[in-house]
């Protein structure tokens, strides 16, 4: 859905919850907690401008929404999840290195078509928002017609958008590899359309290290240097026998995140999904370049990858953001991404907080990206991108919601319980991009009508 409101000054009315600071790991303790029940956001010209009590009316030349009883937070932020892979999202039985084999390059090859690409960049930004999710930093396809059609479907969305062109110059089957000057010529010239332009921005894309010669590494290193504020995404140390291989292929560096650093690819906007497999050096490293880890929970489980040690990350200063990993990861909710660090961390021994996982989905990712004076929390100033939820959604999670009794119990059982049924709406620069209707999860109604065909054909 795009469009929206042309009343350029909005109300929205529900309990407001955002952070003013890291809450840390440790146990929950509400230090860095904004919590401001029954609540108007104010919103004009698509940015916040204030906040007043619930009693206080806005006035007439408001429009005033009376959510009372709902959450409202930032957009959600997934910094890690590749658009060109919904079609693969729970293939069954494998580990990463035979899963890209079997499933997901074959499905990503379908993207050169660009009437495919148009249709899944648009089915893609609408089910980011349809999942509460406002900002994203994106993979797309190794093809520049996947690159066009997800900067274009977001840029009519308004959204805070990041991605690139995929670089994959070895290792990978015939449709999906590019060489190191078709692949330089082609991310010129998507940088030069797309970078900058409202709220996008160009990631260079190296997909990892398995698929890259050392020379379009430095090819991607070089695109860095030659353009500042551009972000540098791929993946590393997801699954050992990735690990391995990377050690063959690269028997010169110290581990697989120095394949990265050699060929100067780490500084504070590089994204690396995983890091599962690092230890304390590479951890050094991170927190000395401002790199982050885009921790991927639900992908890590499902492909059996390992279990992401957060702690040390947090005894490095390095950062850390949450990201669904799509087609990896099983569901583009930010909530069960969060359910799932929880349960990631608790067979390590640590228990993560319900703040400490929503502040690393909204300004703590925010801060990771440079981008906390745009998004990720309600201060005046930033972009109105927000998300109205039931606390609740059912009647299980309806009785444990009414027995909790405080803030971090409520929310825990909401980020435990709940996932997109709980979203309400979606706002993005302060128009509504979705809003859930009744029939959204019922049997009958899917946005393609399968469910109808199947029914026909039963
Ligand atoms: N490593 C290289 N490519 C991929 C990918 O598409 N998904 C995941 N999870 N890991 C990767
Ligand atoms: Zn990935």
């Amino acid at each position: 859905m795009s469009g929206g409101q042309p009343n350029p000054r909005r109300a929205l009315r529900a309990d407001l919850l955002d952070f003013t600071g890291d809450p840390g790991l440790g146990a929950p303790g509400l230090g860095a907690v904004r919590h401001r029940p029954d609540h108007w956001l104010l919103i004009e010209h698509g940015r916040i401008v204030g906040v007043l009590p619930g009693a206080q009316l806005p006035g007439p030349d408001w429009l005033c929404e009376d959510q009372r009883g709902r959450l409202l937070i930032p957009g959600l932020i997934d910094t890690h999840v590749h658009s060109v892979q919904l079609d693969v999202i729970a293939s069954y039985g494998s580990e990463l290195l035979d899963w890209l084999e079997r499933y997901t390059f074959p499905a990503e090859t379908r993207h050169a078509d660009a009437a495919h690409a148009r249709a899944q960049a648009e089915a893609f930004t609408d089910a980011l928002l349809a999942h509460g999710t406002t900002a994203a930093v994106v993979f797309p396809s190794v093809h520049a017609v996947s690159v066009d059609a997800l900067f274009d479907a977001a840029r009519r969305r308004g959204m805070r958008l990041v991605t690139g062109k995929v670089l994959m110059d070895r290792h990978a089957p015939d449709g999906l590899r590019d060489d190191v000057s078709q692949a330089e010529v082609q991310c010129e010239a998507l940088i030069a359309r797309w970078h900058g332009i409202d709220r996008l921005a160009y990631a260079v894309t190296p997909r990892f290290a398995a698929t890259s010669t050392p020379e379009q590494l430095a090819m991607a290193g070089a695109l860095l240097q030659r353009h500042a504020g551009l972000t540098m995404q791929t993946h590393v140390a997801e699954n050992r026998a990735e690990v391995a291989w990377i050690a063959k292929l690269f028997p010169q560096a110290r581990s697989y995140l120095d394949v990265y650093h050699r060929h100067g690819l780490l500084n504070e906007r590089a994204v690396l999904a995983h890091g599962i497999w690092l230890d304390d050096a590479d951890r050094a490293l991170l927190a000395d370049s401002g790199a982050q880890i885009a921790h991927s929970p639900s992908s890590n489980l499902f492909l059996g990858s390992g279990l992401f040690d957060w702690q040390a990350m947090a005894d490095a200063e390095a950062a850390v953001s949450l990201a669904s990993d799509v087609g990896g990861g099983t569901s583009l909710s930010m909530l069960r991404t969060m359910a799932d660090a929880y349960r990631v961390q608790a067979l390590r021994g640590v228990r993560l907080s319900a703040f400490k996982a929503l502040h690393t989905a909204t300004l703590g990712a925010a801060q990771a990206l440079h981008l906390d004076h745009e998004i990720g929390r309600l201060e005046p100033g930033c972009m109105a991108d927000v998300t109205v939820w039931d606390w609740a959604a059912g009647p299980v999670a309806r009785g444990r919601d009414a027995l909790a009794r405080d803030l971090h119990e409520r929310l825990f059982a909401w980020m435990m319980l709940g996932d997109e049924r709980n979203l309400v709406t979606t706002l993005v620069a302060g128009r509504t991009q979705y809003k859930r209707r009744n029939d959204d999860y019922g049997a009958s109604e899917t946005t393609d009508g399968s469910n109808q065909r199947r029914a026909a054909a039963a």
